[in-house]
């Protein structure tokens, strides 16, 4: 009876030690998933909008290669790339629409107060 409570002790601590780090790691990781330009933007924006907007790319539409002009036009950025593949103003131009998982990050940016880094 003794040795069976000493165990269950044991699981119970553990339990709430894994929890507790579990629950820990999670509110880190959500600190550290803010979206920000730096991390996450720019490389979706060099990737899925060059070379048009990107003016050492030789591209000639309104510039989305700087923190200030990318997140200058996030209200345009967002209704564009949430428009259907056929509608007029659908970005990126003449490509297939970003993924929902793409789409959600630029959304978060913007819910996470469009952080430069
Ligand atoms: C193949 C070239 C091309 C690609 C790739 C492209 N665009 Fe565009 N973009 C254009 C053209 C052309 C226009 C101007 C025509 C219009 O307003 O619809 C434009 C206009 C825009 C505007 C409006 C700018 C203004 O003058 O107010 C925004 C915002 C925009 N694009 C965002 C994006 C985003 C975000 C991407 C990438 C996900 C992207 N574009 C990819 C060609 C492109």
């Amino acid at each position: 009876m003794k040795k069976n409570s000493v165990i269950i002790f044991i699981i119970a601590t553990v339990m709430v030690f894994s929890y507790g780090s579990a629950a820990l790691n999670a509110a880190s990781r959500n600190w550290a998933a803010k979206v920000n330009y730096e991390t996450d933007i720019a490389a979706l924006l060099q990737a899925k909008c060059t070379p048009c907007h990107f003016p050492d790319k030789g591209g000639r539409k309104k510039r989305l290669d700087t923190y200030a002009s990318a997140s200058g036009q996030i209200i345009e950025i967002l209704r564009r790339i949430q428009l259907n593949l056929n509608k007029k103003g659908f970005m990126p131009d003449k490509r297939v629409k970003l993924s929902d998982s793409t789409i959600a990050i630029f959304k978060q940016w913007q819910t996470d107060g469009l952080l430069e880094k």
